[in-house]
């Protein structure tokens, strides 16, 4: 009888996990004029079980690494690899930003709380790139969770370049089941793509999900070589979500001890790359999308320059004996 309820449950979960995520693909793929990818599109129109015959419906989320992009779980393409703009001056976050643009990159991660999302549009809009190649993730703080129709409006507004490609909430806080509920809505609206949360473990998706309607495209945490959540990853990529590390060199004040250690500077040397280059690489064949902080173009331009090398399972597996389970901030 127990093994009939489990069986029965299972079966349940299972037609509720394909019921939200077809929720999801039919919004992505249903704003006129705003087709994430060719792929998406179909999927959204064909029988599940033909989807499934689809590469990337058999592995969603999946890096692309001829093309640098990956397939979210909402139909639209991300970059794998782009830039970090904590805690740059709106005059550094321009130029930093106009930098990665004319060097090829297309991905952006930005929040309200870093208080440079202006500098983030305006270099966009400066830029010759076309809108629609751009990928720009922005969060809501949780002091802003108590009125998120407003909070959603005002980054629209600062970032001032029609949509935003993927909204986070910034950490768990008061409110933030509603906030992403009025987020969600925004999709539907088409104000925003895809949407996503950051600073979110097991326990807090385990409680977090069952309250919302479409499954987070990302999941944006800190992750480097001293705190690499050998479980929290793959539970997140099971999940069909897709992983994006934050800190991958450690952040300020840590950059040095990483890149200077011995483990990655010997592997780096062996394949004629820099330490930054083989972190954010390790990174990438974890299935962990990047977005590296930085001020120097130089270094804007080393950190998308990722696919002339490729790393061993044996120096996988080294980089993977640096974990230390410490992480460099409280959240
Ligand atoms: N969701 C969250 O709660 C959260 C929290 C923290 C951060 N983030 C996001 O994650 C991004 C990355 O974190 P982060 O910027 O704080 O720290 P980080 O990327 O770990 O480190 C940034 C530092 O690395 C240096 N650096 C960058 N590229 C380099 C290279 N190729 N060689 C040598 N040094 C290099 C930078 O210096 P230069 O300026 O000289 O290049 C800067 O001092 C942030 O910018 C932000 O977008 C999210």
């Amino acid at each position: 009888m127990k093994r009939i309820l489990a069986l029965a449950l299972t079966f349940a979960f299972l037609l509720g996990m394909t019921a939200c995520s077809q929720t999801q693909e039919r919004s992505a793929g249903s704003r006129a004029g705003e087709t994430p990818s060719s792929e998406a599109t179909e999927e959204s129109t064909v029988p599940d079980t033909e989807q499934k015959t689809t590469p990337e419906a058999e592995n969603p989320g999946k890096f692309d690494f001829e093309t640098h992009t990956v397939t979210l779980n909402s139909g639209y393409e991300m970059p794998i690899m782009g830039l970090g703009t904590y805690s740059l001056s709106n005059e550094e976050c321009y130029n930093s930003v106009t930098a990665l643009l004319e060097a090829g990159g297309r991905l952006i991660d930005t929040a309200y709380m870093y208080h440079n999302e202006a500098a983030v549009g305006r270099a966009i809009r400066d830029s010759d790139v076309p809108r629609e190649e751009i990928f720009v993730i922005t969060k809501l703080y949780p002091s802003q969770f108590d009125d998120p129709e407003a909070a959603i409006d005002l980054a629209l507004e600062t970032l001032d370049i029609g949509y935003i490609d993927m909204l986070l909430l910034h950490h768990p806080g008061a409110g933030d089941v509603e906030t992403y509920l009025a987020m969600e809505q925004a999709v539907a609206d088409g104000k925003i793509h895809s949407i996503g949360l950051s600073n979110w473990y097991i326990e807090e998706l385990e409680e977090f999900l069952p309250q919302v309607n479409i499954t987070p495209a990302l999941v944006q945490n800190e992750i480097h070589p001293h705190y690499q959540e050998p479980e929290v990853v793959p539970y997140i990529q099971n999940l069909g979500i897709t992983v994006q590390g934050w800190y991958p060199f450690g952040g300020r004040g840590h950059t040095s001890e990483l890149l200077g250690d011995e483990t990655i500077s010997a592997i780096a040397e062996a394949h004629g790359v820099t330490s930054a280059q083989v972190i954010l690489r390790w990174n990438l064949q974890r299935g962990v999308v990047v977005i590296p902080g930085s001020s120097n173009p130089d270094h804007i331009r080393e950190n998308l320059d990722l696919f002339g090398f490729e790393l061993t399972d044996e120096e996988m597996a080294q980089i993977a004996a640096l974990n230390r389970d410490e992480k460099y901030d409280w959240y």
